[in-house]
């Protein structure tokens, strides 16, 4: 897949123009949860490829009258749509719904557990960065809200799938220490370590990854007010990491509390580069799966 959305990065950056490998295709995309990134991201990326985009976003769909995630899905799969692109609040809600109708089901973002294209898209980040695929022996350390992070948890399946070594780093409070065992531990498989003291790590890390604090999903009682002085990673920390080394984050970034404005636009940020490599890796996603 990252092999196709390489191929696809031209298209995205506007150099070519795609093949309508989708056309008469039709792409919902259920959005019940908030999104900028991912949402206009599949709908840049099904366009292009010629599909026809529909959005059903939360405050304006049944579901605000109680319509159940399920049912929602169900009625724009019995509509004729191809496929669905679902963002949700319910961990576990892109599998509900693909256990309910019988069209591909792509997630999008389910509450506090997976963001699989994101992680697809940071891996391929991290790849195009280092000029490998193999990621065997660099350490990637991943900062912040780890026990929120639907990022975090795909990121961890794909980075260590390709070898890298992922910290994870935070209070103890945001980066609970199951986080060890998400992934198995099988030989050519990266290590997964937890880490409280960034300053700490900061000189061995080959890539660091920033996550936001998310707000929405916990109380503020569980970050330290300390936060910012601990883990803002600002630009006395960029200058202790490696030569070269570079910075991602997701989005969406709370400037000031995960970075810094100069470390997020700064040379070694990679931030809008991972946007543009989503919209590649989405119509990977998308052509996998439904071009004929
Ligand atoms: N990275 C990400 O999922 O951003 P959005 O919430 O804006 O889609």
């Amino acid at each position: 897949m990252l092999d196709d959305a390489q191929q696809f990065l031209p298209v995205v950056e506007g150099v070519t123009e795609a093949e309508p490998l989708l056309a008469g295709r039709v792409v919902a995309n259920l959005f019940l949860e908030n999104s900028t990134r991912t949402r206009v991201s599949f709908s840049i990326a099904a366009g292009r490829l010629g599909a026809e985009v529909v959005d059903l976003l939360g405050g304006t769909s049944s579901s605000s009258k109680g319509e159940s995630l399920v049912d929602t899905a169900a009625n724009i799969a019995a509509m004729g749509a191809d496929a669905l692109v679902v963002r949700c609040s319910a961990s576990g809600g892109a599998q509900l719904i693909a256990d309910h109708v019988d069209i591909p089901v792509l997630n999008a973002g389910d509450g506090m557990h997976e963001h699989p294209t994101q992680g697809l898209l940071d891996l391929l980040t991290i790849q195009q960065h280092l000029g490998t695929g193999d990621l065997e022996g660099q350490r990637v350390a991943i900062v912040g809200d780890i026990a929120s992070s639907r990022v975090a948890r795909s990121n961890l399946h794909a980075l260590t799938t390709c070898g890298a070594d992922v910290v994870l780093v935070g209070p103890a409070e945001l980066v609970p220490d199951e986080f060890t065992s998400i992934v198995p531990t099988e030989p050519g498989r990266g290590s997964v370590t937890i880490a409280h003291d960034l300053d700490a790590v900061l000189d061995g890390i080959d890539v660091v990854m920033m996550l936001r604090i998310q707000l929405e999903r916990h109380s503020e009682d569980m970050i330290p007010g300390d936060y910012v002085e601990r883990f803002c990673l600002d630009a006395n920390r960029v200058a202790r990491l490696g030569v070269g080394v570079p910075i991602l984050h997701p989005g969406p970034i709370n400037r000031g509390v995960e970075l810094t404005h100069e470390v997020a636009d700064g040379p070694r940020s990679l931030i809008l580069q991972q946007v543009t490599n989503g919209v590649a890796v989405r119509m990977a996603a998308l052509t996998g799966l439904l071009a004929s």
